[in-house]
């Protein structure tokens, strides 16, 4: 009987923690994500510069009917943005859609998954 309350306790000090560990990762993407402020909104407000990134996860690469420059190589790309291809995009865009416009590579794995759970998080 203790043993079992000790093991529950245990559990749900387990989802307490990888709970806080997804939220600081997602804060530290937050941070990182100045580097993508100058061209992108998070809240839908449209840019010239680049399409919101509101809602990207699950959303279909080059969908935000208001952005119009979007390339023709990323309108072709048939991507539709989970963790796994926003990682592989942000990592080498040109590598990963050949013609993109966007320029800007985050190599370091750290700050890039960082950057995609920070994106997770813009519904
Ligand atoms: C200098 C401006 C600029 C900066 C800085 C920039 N981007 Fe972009 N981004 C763009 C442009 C332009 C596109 C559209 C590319 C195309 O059409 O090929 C784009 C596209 C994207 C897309 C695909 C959006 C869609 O609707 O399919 C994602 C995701 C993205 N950027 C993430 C980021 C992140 C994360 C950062 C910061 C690490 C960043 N961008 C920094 C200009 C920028």
């Amino acid at each position: 009987m203790t043993h079992r309350i000790v093991s529950l306790a245990m559990l749900s000090l387990c989802g307490a923690l990888s709970l806080s560990a997804h939220a600081q990762t997602a804060q530290e993407g937050k941070a990182a994500f100045v580097a993508c402020t100058g061209c992108h909104s998070v809240d839908g407000s449209a840019k010239p510069t680049g399409p919101t990134l509101k809602g990207i996860v699950g959303r279909k690469a080059a969908s935000v009917a208001a952005y119009r420059n979007y390339s023709a190589a990323l309108r072709g790309s048939k991507i539709t943005w989970t963790a796994q291809e926003l990682d592989a995009y942000l990592k080498a865009p040109s590598t990963r859609v050949k013609g993109t416009t966007m320029m800007i590579a985050t190599p370091d794995e750290k700050r890039r998954k960082a950057i995609v759970a920070y994106l997770a998080t813009l519904k």
